[in-house]
């Protein structure tokens, strides 16, 4: 079951995050940061946008890529257009209350739900000769970015929504051992009737950093290599007779047309695919030049934080603080609950 909400209300707090591997691709973009920049735009609410360095750290990146990759997201978050003056805007291993809560949240989180999360199961795969404990706990931190800051609505795409189930449920069991309602249930967020997916040009699975750089599109590549990108995009050997169903390839490609060109043109396509007259190298030429006037202007935007690295810096600073103001304000309840403090000891009726 996917739960989700796509309204927001005046209590809402939103939290969400990208990892900084590797560089941003459109279904960052369409699943997550487009909907960040949105919120931002449209309402008042907190709202917290962090680059998830420390969830990085599980692939064991090298420092100087590490170092590069968070300065890039960062980069992209403002190239994209979120203001850092209605959203905070942060390095998650900043705000090290985060870091705490996450060893607490481990406490009622199970190892037989975790080896079972479908994320865990396909990065053992992935990474088979590093298949370390910051893996299995993925979805702990993620819940402690969340609660931190007591988050209610979480802008991401499809492929988050077990990991925000797994949120409220430790957020629940906590609440239920210490018998107080410290964390709210927190909903994945999305404008849309659906959570974002954004398919693989490789016409199976969806889009993602650690597959084939050819089967992604990211948000600085440039308009040649979104071209060519799209011109080798999997698809089928065109349609045997009227009618046909679509494959899975051309679902996946009609689902990257969606994204770009309009509904119009891509009725027009879906029509000649029913009637065996579709032209895939056409249906290629048009996305390619739909997808290049939506992502340039974006692509010079983010180069223009890029070469900005003292901008940056002090959003980065700025932003940490913030968080840092509304998470300690979480951790000192939760320790305090937790019997962390000596706030309630009463040292008459100990002795
Ligand atoms: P990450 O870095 O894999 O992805 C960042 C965001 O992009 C969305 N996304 C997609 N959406 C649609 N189609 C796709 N092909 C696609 N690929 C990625 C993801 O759903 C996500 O919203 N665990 C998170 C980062 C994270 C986080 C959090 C998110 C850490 N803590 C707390 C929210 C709240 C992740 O790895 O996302």
């Amino acid at each position: 079951m996917t739960s989700f909400s796509n309204t927001i209300e005046k209590n809402d707090i939103i939290v969400s995050g990208v990892q900084s591997t590797g560089i941003l691709h459109i279904g960052n973009y369409y699943g997550a940061v487009k909907n960040y920049v949105n919120l931002a735009n449209e309402i008042d609410n907190p709202m917290y946008f962090f680059i998830a360095d420390l969830h990085s750290l599980t692939s064991h990146p090298n420092p100087l890529d590490l170092m590069h990759s968070r300065y890039l997201t960062l980069a992209i978050y403002l190239g994209c257009g979120i203001d850092p003056e209605r959203a905070t805007i942060y390095y998650q291993s900043d705000v090290y209350y985060t870091h705490e809560l996450y060893l607490y949240l481990n406490m009622f989180a199970y190892m037989g739900e975790l080896e079972r999360t479908a994320t865990f199961k396909e990065k053992i795969q992935k990474q088979a000769d590093n298949v370390n404990a910051g893996l299995l706990t993925y979805p702990v931190l993620m819940a402690a970015d969340i609660l931190i800051h007591k988050g209610t609505k979480v802008p991401v795409g499809k492929d988050q929504s077990q990991h925000l189930e797994m949120c409220r449920t430790f957020g629940n069991r906590f609440n239920h051992y210490y018998k107080k309602e410290v964390f709210k249930e927190p909903l994945a967020f999305t404008f849309t009737d659906n959570l974002i997916n954004i398919p693989s040009l490789s016409g199976k699975g969806k889009m993602s950093k650690s597959d084939d750089k050819s089967t992604a599109i990211y948000l600085i590549d440039s308009d040649s290599e979104i071209e060519n990108k799209i011109k080798r995009a999997v698809t089928d050997a065109g349609p045997k007779e009227r009618n046909s169903p679509l494959s899975e390839e051309m679902i996946s490609l009609f689902d990257i047309m969606r994204v770009f060109s309009a509904e119009e043109i891509v009725n027009e396509y879906l029509k000649a695919y029913a009637d065996c007259s579709i032209r895939y190298g056409d249906m290629k030429k048009q996305i390619a030049r739909d997808a290049v006037s939506t992502l340039a202007p974006l692509r010079e935007n983010i180069m223009k934080y890029i070469s900005n690295k003292k901008l940056l810096q002090d959003i980065a600073y700025a932003g940490a603080e913030k968080a840092n103001r509304s998470a300690r304000i979480t951790l000192e309840e939760v320790r305090d609950i937790m019997g962390l403090t000596a706030k309630n000891i009463n040292l008459q009726s100990s002795n």
